[in-house]
């Protein structure tokens, strides 16, 4: 065998005794290595290698494959010109899904996935079948560079008595073991721990919604069909020192449907005469959601363009957030002012503040 690197060599009917060949001259290297090279199997031909119509059988399952990528791409774009944005459909066990989504992944994946099994299957049926070798030269030091590495660290050790002065010795292993210490101790400028107080807001049974632009309680006669309506809790005052904290988890958005729209039934319970409020914090990553379209009760986050539905629970029914808009359940006090029946039932905001 050349030691050259990069050569290669073919494997052929002649090479059989291969193995046999090196062991015998290998002799005492044997020892040194005993994992011996067990060489190549002897290399037997395909069918197509000797058979013309296994040949063009094989090619034609490779054309067939690339054709298969070729009707995918046709139907990936003619997906993405027939399937509007909005159509939702249900497949088992996914749930309801993108109707376009679906279809995009589904002919893209099959046109790639098309074109890697021809490939395999035409290299592993067509292509030229005989065994390679490609020599490389070995990656162990020899003797003497171990010798002169060994030598060196001896020395080194020597030089630096670490064997002899056993109080630099200890003292310096103790420096090294306490070092990362002051790491540790400087993670406590992260601030506090957050404990429990993502997972809450300010709103409690009784709390009244106050609408955001005139800071007046709001009525449900002041939610009118069509319209997106802001609240925050009462008693949170825009100046006040934890407002920007608090508002951050407590905005809330109110819509009016009519009561035979609404989809789901906890979304049903949860509202009063029609009237939704949803947490304003995109469940992706925290954006305000301020879009609303009437016909259809979508809203819209301007960040990532997620949509929520909400005459379906806020289910996302396009981008990227992870899972639906809390919602708030409300009703009405004695003087006819909407009021919370309680805090969320769930973190609002981004979803790995569940996991947190
Ligand atoms: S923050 Fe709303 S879609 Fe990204």
């Amino acid at each position: 065998m050349s030691s050259e690197h990069g050569s290669e060599k073919n494997v052929s009917d002649d090479d059989k005794s291969l193995p046999e060949t090196q062991d015998t001259a290998a002799g005492g290297e044997l020892e040194k290595h005993p994992f011996a090279d067990p060489g190549l199997p002897h290399h037997e031909p395909r069918i197509q290698d000797i058979d013309e119509r296994a040949a063009k059988r094989s090619e034609r399952v490779v054309a067939l494959f690339f054709t298969i990528s070729m009707l995918a791409t046709v139907a990936f774009i003619v997906s993405f010109v027939v399937f509007p944005i909005d159509k939702i459909f249900y497949l088992w066990p996914l749930g309801h899904i993108s109707a376009l989504n679906f279809s995009l992944g589904l002919s893209l994946g099959v046109a790639l996935f098309a074109i890697g099994v021809g490939a395999v299957h035409w290299s592993r049926t067509l292509m030229d079948g005989t065994e390679l070798v490609q020599e490389r030269h070995p990656i162990d030091s020899t003797p003497d560079e171990k010798a002169a590495a060994l030598a060196t660290f001896a020395k080194g050790a020597e030089d630096s008595g670490l064997g002899r002065r056993k109080l630099i010795r200890n003292t310096m292993f103790g420096a090294l073991a306490l070092v990362p210490l002051s790491g540790v101790v400087l993670l406590r400028d992260l601030g506090p721990l957050p404990e429990d107080k993502l997972r809450h807001t300010m709103w409690r049974r009784g709390l009244k919604l106050i609408n955001m632009n005139t800071n007046e309680p709001l009525r449900p006669e002041d939610i009118t069909v069509g319209s997106l309506s802001f609240a925050k809790p009462e008693g949170l005052e825009e100046g006040s020192h934890d407002f920007h904290r608090e508002i951050a988890k407590a905005a809330l958005m109110l819509v009016r449907l009519e009561p035979g729209d609404i989809k789901d039934k906890q979304e049903l319970d949860w509202s009063h005469e029609g009237i939704v409020a949803y947490s304003k914090i995109c469940t992706h990553v925290g954006c305000p959601v301020s879009l609303y379209e009437q016909q259809t009760h979508h809203v819209l986050c301007p960040c990532h363009q997620s949509t929520f539905d909400l005459s379906d629970g806020a289910r996302v029914i396009f981008g990227p957030a992870g899972h639906p808009l809390p919602q708030l359940a409300i009703t009405v006090n004695d003087e006819g002012e909407l009021v919370a029946r309680g805090d969320f039932a769930e973190p609002v905001g981004p979803s790995f503040w569940e996991r947190g």
